[in-house]
């Protein structure tokens, strides 16, 4: 049986479009060269990961763009590189693994404050006063599909912080424009700003990029390891992107109708609050989550079973894809919500 995918973080179902594949060989083709196999410092860099930095870096307000091998790669790019001696970096408790990760490269230099909350991180840059405060967040956090909080963004302006957003959940998922949190929030860009995601999620490819001002790039460029000393990202994979970026450009309006429709039906019928396209059933254990997902699997759908300890409770986690019809996804959530009856069933 093929099962209705609900659990991969391919949210506007881009990565099964094969007329945008199309496009990308096509686009492929008018170059010569098509992949060469090095380090972006030595002869790497080809002029398809340019032309889409830089159409990036233009659509999101930055001043520049980077391409980069993954969004794992360029958490542990931006924190290791960016933090240096006696700058702080404020890490929200839900960061990604591969920002934790890289965090733990930094000492003492590290601050973690409680998951979104405005008041704690407050408290805690005016304890950790530094040369640089860094405060970094998740545009959508990537477990529960909530936003940053809107104060997280006023506080860092306060205090002249520098904000590192993962943008690897928002990006191609909210604002008019589908450009993610900044937008979503109408937040002037400026300097201090640095935004990250990936292409392996909305985006429909794989690969991923940092945007921020020319100094924070170019500082970048010569100093972060992930991008020095290893192979330069996938051209196919940027073009693929790059052709996807536009098509979400032009159609942002008809998907965001798509998008307010699912997150509608979760809020109204489910009365559950619904930011993302991301929806968290909290289970009552591990166990539990493995047999509603295998119920689920044998009513025809594929849902993530999430459990301790990559989350502090168990959940299923119900991706809206936007190529799932309504009627599937309110029978996916019925089921998830009636779950004992369900592994009552399978028992
Ligand atoms: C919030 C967040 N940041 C970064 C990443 C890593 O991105 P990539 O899959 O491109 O390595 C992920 C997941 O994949 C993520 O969920």
């Amino acid at each position: 049986m093929t099962l209705l995918d609900l659990a991969s973080n391919d949210y506007l179902g881009l990565s099964r479009n094969k007329k945008l594949f199309k496009k990308a060989i096509k686009f492929m083709d008018e170059y010569t060269i098509k992949s060469p196999k090095a380090s972006m410092l030595v002869n790497g860099y080809h002029p398809i990961h340019r032309i889409f930095e830089r159409e990036m870096a233009e659509e999101h307000g930055f001043e520049e763009g980077l391409v980069v091998g993954s969004g794992f790669l360029a958490n542990i790019a931006l924190i290791e590189s960016l933090v240096r001696k006696g700058d702080r970096l404020f890490m929200d408790e839900e960061y990604h693994a591969s920002g934790v990760m890289a965090s733990q490269l930094l000492g003492d230099r590290v601050v973690i404050f409680k998951h979104n909350d405005v008041e704690d991180l407050k408290a805690k840059l005016e304890a950790h006063p530094a040369k640089r405060q860094i405060i970094a967040v998740e545009g959508v956090y990537s477990m529960g599909g909530d936003l940053c909080a809107k104060g997280i963004f006023t506080l860092a302006e306060a205090y002249k912080a520098m904000m590192i957003v993962d943008e690897a959940h928002s990006a191609g998922v909210v604002g008019l424009k589908l450009l993610g949190i900044f937008e979503y929030y109408g937040i002037k860009i400026n300097e201090r700003h640095i935004k990250m995601g990936t292409l392996g999620k909305a985006y429909g490819s794989y690969g991923a990029y940092i945007l921020a001002s020319e100094i924070v790039i170019s500082f970048l460029v010569n100093r972060a390891k992930p991008i020095i000393y290893s192979t330069a990202p996938s051209v196919f994979d940027i073009a693929l992107a790059y052709v996807n970026m536009k098509h979400i450009r032009k159609n942002s309006s008809s998907y965001n109708q798509k998008i307010l429709a699912r997150q509608m039906l979760v809020r109204r019928e489910f009365d559950m609050p619904c930011p993302s396209l991301i929806v968290p059933m909290l289970m009552p254990s591990n166990a539990q989550t493995q047999l509603v997902q295998e119920g689920l699997m044998e009513q025809g759908y594929l849902v993530g079973a999430i459990r301790q300890p990559t989350v502090s409770q168990a959940m299923m986690r119900v991706i809206l894809n936007l190529e799932i019809p309504l009627p599937k996804i309110r029978h996916v959530l019925a089921l998830i919500k009636h779950n004992t009856e369900l592994s009552s069933i399978i028992r």
